[in-house]
């Protein structure tokens, strides 16, 4: 069948309502409906159309009296895009369809019009037959189209919405700042952008607005925020994208209080409007060294418990040399204990053992309690007692059963095993399914210092935060064990946001700059401009940076973000629909004063 072809819509087939909003009350009434065609199906001398628009689906019906307009229904097919006109009638009973939300009405179609037809799809675009990830994000215009990425996409707009009337109503001014700025890096590498005008001088792109919302604070600007995307040349993961958005936050005059403070009623009104959950404020707050040394990391996922439990006084004299050294030069040995572990065969153990091994620990050591007494992998190199004792500081014996987990060395290691384990088990066993929903917690009192790669400092989170007042003077001395004001806000296990109180004094900040093995000159090369800020009447400030993407995903119940944002990266950050990043024309390359040079790995 051939289509007269239509550019434009002609005034008669305007929509008048939406396909998903019909209901019994609605019929009688005379619509246009506009949308895609979802499934054309024959009945005897009945023809289905399932005919769907970003508000649902609607059936669509005509009969044998328009054999013309059945021919034409029968020629559509999936994604076609057409507009029918029609009365909305009640279903007879038995037609009723309860899992559609319009499944008690149908529209008697009179006329219909073809706008464009479309191409077989690459898939079947529905939420039943997920395609690859590949076809999804290079045909990504129907990827959207599934119910799920609408819902998505819809509850993320919802979220900004939430974000911008709660910031708004609570004072806060949105304040936009540049994209294209001064490298000051900020742990991630920079996105660069050469300079057409000033031959070989280079804009970064933000990987946040950092600098920018401290210099508002001088400038008077208490209580800022920004729904500012940020862009960061990284390694991606399922919670990583080149390009994310945060609600950044910035505020004058205030401690961490006040910040936990503004966060947490933010959160509770997106919760309770988005997801219907209450949640309960203050959130829970946890010192990093506790989080580490009970969770094994600094993003715990409390939903459930499986605590690690410090039992290194045991094992300074005990037989078991490896323990005891590890003890001996200042380690630790921890462990975690699982009921279901007891029926863990021996295989299974080595896997755990694998796993711990991955993180850098020497080996998985284990006690197993059950009817039958207990037993233990290190049995030989403990006496009974010990074994016992061990059993009993975990709280299992032959009445309460269970398998305990042990692994001895560095604090660092032995946290990063331990929590990769017990995230494993926690997820394995579903534990987390048995819980709150959604558990909040703050980690807050981080390092201000972590020693970096091949020696010296880096930041923990980055070099502008402010030292706990009880840690200033170690900076001098210790700055491995200077605290700093930082805080993180976590749920189920994921880090959704981050911030802290900053450094508002010159000297304070450029001895900081120095702790992390910037000279003088570097400093006042790449922050010159914050320095001297800083000496005409900075206030006291702090804020936060919340990961909208991430909220967005937490809502919605997956696990990437890819899923909430309309035009996400591959792995790679190439972006397969347009096909970024492109080589471009060497006369582009010659006004930006930049040459490629080939690699000969062809590359
Ligand atoms: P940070 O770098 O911790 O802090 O980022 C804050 C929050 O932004 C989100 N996020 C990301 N989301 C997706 N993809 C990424 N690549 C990505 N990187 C970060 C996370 C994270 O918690 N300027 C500071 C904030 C501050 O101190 O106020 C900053 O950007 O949810």
């Amino acid at each position: 069948m051939t289509d007269q072809i239509i550019y434009h819509i002609a005034p008669r087939w305007k929509r008048t309502r939406y396909c998903g909003e019909l209901r019994p009350s609605d019929g009688g009434e005379r619509v246009v409906l506009a949308g895609w065609v979802k499934k054309v199906r024959e009945f005897g001398d009945l023809t289905f159309l399932d005919l769907w628009d970003r508000s649902g689906l609607v059936q669509a019906v005509v009969d044998a009296k328009r054999p013309g307009l059945m021919e034409l229904f029968r020629s559509l097919r999936a994604e076609d895009v057409v507009a029918v006109a029609g009365t909305v009638v009640r279903r007879p009973a038995e037609m009723v369809n309860p899992q559609m939300a319009t499944g008690e009405v149908e529209i008697a179609v009179e006329e219909a019009e073809v706008f464009n037809r479309s191409k077989t799809p690459p898939f079947n675009v529905s939420d039943k037959a997920k395609a690859g990830d590949d076809l999804r994000l290079r045909y990504r215009y129907l990827d959207l189209r599934r119910d799920s990425m609408q819902r998505n996409i819809r509850l993320r707009h919802d979220l900004a919405m939430n974000v911008r009337r709660f910031l708004a109503g609570d004072g806060f001014l949105e304040i936009e700042t540049p994209m294209l700025v001064r490298r000051t890096p900020e742990g991630a590498r920079d996105y660069l952008v050469p300079s057409r005008l000033q031959p070989g001088r280079f804009y970064a792109l933000p990987q946040s607005p950092q600098l920018y919302k401290q210099i508002l604070m001088v400038s008077g600007f208490d209580r800022y925020f920004q729904l500012a995307r940020c862009l960061r040349d990284e390694d991606l993961r399922a919670d990583r994208q080149p390009e994310h958005t945060q609600i950044d936050i910035e505020m004058s005059f205030v401690d961490e209080e006040d910040v936990f403070a503004v966060v947490e009623r933010m959160m509770a009104g997106i919760f309770g409007e988005l997801a219907g959950v209450r949640l309960d404020a203050p959130f829970r707050r946890i010192d990093y060294d506790e989080a580490m040394a009970r969770y094994g990391t600094d993003k715990p996922d409390l939903r459930f418990g499986l605590e690690i439990v410090d039992v290194s006084d045991l094992f300074a004299s005990s037989g078991f040399n490896v323990f005891r050294e590890a003890v001996r030069t200042g380690g630790v040995v921890r462990g975690i204990v699982l009921e279901e572990g007891l029926s863990f065969s021996k295989s299974r153990i080595r896997k755990f053992e694998e796993l711990v091994r991955r993180q850098g620990a020497g080996g998985l050591a284990t006690v197993s309690a059950g009817p039958d007494g207990i037993d233990s992998s290190i049995a030989k190199f403990l006496s009974p007692e010990e074994t016992g004792t061990l059993a009993e500081r975990f709280g299992v014996g032959p009445a309460r059963p269970g398998l305990v987990m042990l692994v001895g060395g560095p604090a660092d290691t032995t946290a990063a095993a331990l929590g990769a384990l017990r995230s494993a088990l926690g997820a394995e066993y579903r534990l987390q399914d048995a819980a709150d929903a959604f558990s909040f917690v703050w980690i807050n009192r981080f390092p201000l210092l972590l020693p970096a790669e091949g020696g010296g400092w880096e930041p923990a989170h980055h070099i502008f935060s402010i030292p706990l007042e009880e840690d200033l003077p170690l900076l001098d001395g210790d700055p491995g064990r200077v605290r700093g004001h930082l805080y993180d806000l976590v749920c189920n296990g994921v880090e959704l946001g981050s911030g802290s109180i900053r450094v508002h004094h010159r000297a304070l900040q450029e001895k900081l700059f120095a702790l992390i093995g910037l000279d003088r000159e570097t400093a006042e090369h790449r922050f010159g401009f914050l320095l001297e800020a800083f000496e005409h009447g900075a206030p006291p400030h702090g804020g936060i940076a919340l990961g909208v993407d991430r909220i967005a995903m937490i809502l919605g119940g997956e696990s990437s973000i890819r899923d909430f944002i309309a035009f996400p990266k591959t792995q790679k950050a190439t972006s397969l629909m347009e096909g970024a990043p492109s080589t471009v024309e060497r006369s582009l390359l010659d006004d930006l004063h930049i040459r490629v040079i080939e690699r000969s790995d062809g590359e």
